[in-house]
């Protein structure tokens, strides 16, 4: 069997078609091996924040992948979960944790097919190289209420290169109460070149 892929390859993607290959090997392993191996704690931080803020659900799990997101919402609060993911086999294993209502197989840069609208929305480990840019932000706007929360964790590194706070600036007349809080990804178990990756939890509410 061929190894599982690190996290050099998922920056690396350049299409939908690839992120889907990539994840469709991975799922299997993705959360003993990827997650708990690196001390991957994204997805505990954007729970966090999103209480912290007072969120309160429907709330949606952008690029939902293993559920790992839903696992922190479920163990930190009460509230009704749906998941949007590229990848069929990612979410199959969100599935099995029993934390979603509903789980989307569809790409988040086109329109949703869904006609619910969220008053929560989050991700962690989407908005990063290789993944979704800032235009992923903008079509959320579109599924979520008004006075919606968003928790959107955005890898540093592509914060800056992708152009994230030029976006905020084109949407601020929609928005409010934006806020930032810097976190680390990973804790002291990731590797030498990961150790000290960092993210930008982007938190507002719409208006
Ligand atoms: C690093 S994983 C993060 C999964 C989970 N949120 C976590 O923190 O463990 C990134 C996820 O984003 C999904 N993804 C990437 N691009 C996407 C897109 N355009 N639409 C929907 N999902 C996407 C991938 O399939 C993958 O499951």
């Amino acid at each position: 069997m061929s190894k599982p892929p690190i996290v050099k390859d998922a920056y690396a993607l350049t299409s939908a078609e690839a992120v889907k290959e990539l994840y469709r090997d991975w799922a299997v392993s993705y959360d003993i091996g990827f997650s708990v191996s690196q001390g991957y704690q994204i997805p505990r931080e954007v729970a966090l924040a999103f209480f912290g803020a007072e969120g309160v659900g429907p709330v949606l799990d952008v690029g939902a992948g293993t559920g790992l997101v839903g696992e922190q919402l479920a163990a930190l609060g009460d509230v009704t979960i749906d998941g949007v993911d590229l990848s069929a086999e990612m979410l199959a294993v969100a599935a099995t944790k029993g934390h979603y209502r509903d789980l989307i197989e569809a790409n988040i840069l086109q329109p949703l097919p869904t006609q619910q609208r969220y008053i929560g929305i989050v991700s962690a480990g989407t908005f990063t190289l290789g993944h979704v840019g800032p235009e992923g932000i903008v079509g959320l706007l579109d599924v979520a209420e008004q006075g919606a929360l968003f928790v959107i964790a955005v890898n540093a590194e592509h914060f800056e290169s992708a152009g994230f706070a030029a976006m905020l600036d084109d949407i601020h007349n929609r928005i409010t109460d934006l806020s930032f809080k810097d976190i680390r990804i990973y804790d002291d178990r990731a590797s030498e070149d990961h150790v000290d990756d960092m993210a930008r939890l982007i938190i507002f509410r719409t208006v």
